[in-house]
């Protein structure tokens, strides 16, 4: 007979009650209201006709699933397309997909990296980086991510401390929670000086800035400086996956030693394809106007809601995760997505509605949100 440990189970209990003490208590919602500021489709492109017809047509021609691991049987043409079309967009030798966002870093940074070296990382930065980070068995340093003084401080005692260990900087070019651009010019020189290599996660700036929507690297012209580019097909590419592009020697080791990409099935065809047409509208001049439309749509918010911030992400500091709830329902009641983001997804006591515009919203949209906004039963910090 199988019976549950009673040790398990109390421990499950109390933390479900813990969170249900402190607000932080998730669930999945029923229906979520029809205007969203809470997905990452920067561009609408999940909904582009286009791409949902090369998805279809890729389970067509290829079936539902790669079945397989990329190095078994699970590597299709579109995959190897998908691939040298994000080499060339990102203007890198090769590019290698990940099944998820999430499983790229942490296939990536225990492959170069390990515990006798150190991972660099901003203090708030995504949970995969942590994890993949974590994942290497490297010494972890943390770093404010505006404050490159601190980065230096950093980066001299690692190398005076442990001279003959590797440093890895890793980076999100636009924060996925603060909304704020990297200093990355200013990283690239320490990172240069200090002879660490740099993975830059471009998950939220890919499609919405730089030529051709290449990302903030591509933006600033210094691509050729990153040692690893990574991205993410979940958010403006409108499909799910991640990617990194690098040189020809780095996506071989990869290919060899990431172990999310070797024991993974990989992405499915139909991901992959759509993913393949979303990246041609992005480089197009379609995209060009996708992304006029975005900063339309950021201005006028930015119009009511005065901010520093000039990329999609925005948020209404609430501090206690209360506060940030009642404004989220408060929202969902008026039809409106906007979710609360609290902890772990945010340090304690920095609660905040998350806001993400997107190019499908219309004036009206915003006009409702900010309306929305100003007769919200909580004062914002
Ligand atoms: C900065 C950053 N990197 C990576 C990821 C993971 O990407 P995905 O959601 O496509 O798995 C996310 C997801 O939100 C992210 O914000």
């Amino acid at each position: 007979m199988h019976s549950t440990s009673p040790s398990f189970q109390d421990d499950i209990i109390h933390r479900n009650q813990r969170r249900t003490e402190n607000h932080s208590q998730r669930s999945l919602p029923s229906h979520p209201p029809s205007l969203s500021f809470s997905d990452n489709d920067y561009l609408g492109l999940s909904r582009h006709p286009s791409v949902r017809q090369s998805a279809v047509k890729a389970v067509q021609d290829f079936g539902t699933s790669a079945s397989a691991a990329r190095l078994l049987a699970g590597s299709s043409p579109i995959h190897r397309q998908l691939e040298k079309s994000l080499a060339s967009w990102k203007s890198s030798e090769q590019a290698l997909l990940f099944s998820a966002g999430y499983l790229t870093p942490l296939g990536v940074i225990p492959a170069i990296i390990g515990p006798q070296d150190t991972v660099i990382l901003e203090r708030n930065a995504h949970s995969c980086l942590f994890d993949g980070a974590k994942l290497s068995g490297a010494r972890l340093r943390i770093f404010n991510r505006q404050d490159t003084k601190e980065l230096q401080k950093v980066l001299t005692s690692t190398t005076q401390l442990h001279p003959s260990g590797k440093i890895l900087l890793v980076v999100e070019s636009l924060h996925s929670m603060d909304g704020d651009w990297a200093p990355l010019l200013e990283i690239i020189q320490l990172k240069i000086q200090f002879g660490a290599w740099l993975l830059l996660d471009e998950a939220h700036a890919n499609g919405i800035c730089g030529p051709a929507g290449a990302g903030l690297a591509a933006q600033l012209n210094c691509t050729h400086q990153i040692d690893i580019q990574m991205g993410t097909l979940g958010k403006t590419l409108g499909s799910s996956g991640g990617f990194v592009a690098a040189s020809d020697f780095i996506i071989n080791h990869l290919l060899n030693e990431s172990r999310t990409f070797l024991f993974g099935t990989a992405l499915s065809p139909a991901s992959a394809s759509a993913a393949l047409a979303s990246l041609e509208i992005v480089r197009s001049t379609e995209g060009d106007s996708l992304r006029q439309t975005l900063q339309q749509n950021i201005a006028q918010f930015t119009a009511t809601y005065p901010s520093p911030l000039s990329g999609p992400i925005h948020f209404i500091a609430c501090r206690e995760n209360s506060t940030a709830l009642t404004a989220s329902t408060f929202l969902r009641n008026l039809g409106i997505d906007v979710p609360a983001i609290r902890f772990p997804t945010v340090p304690e006591g920095t609660a905040r509605l998350r806001l993400s515009f997107s190019s499908r919203h219309t004036p009206k949209d915003i006009q409702n949100l900010t309306s929305a906004l100003s007769i919200l039963p909580i004062s914002s910090s």
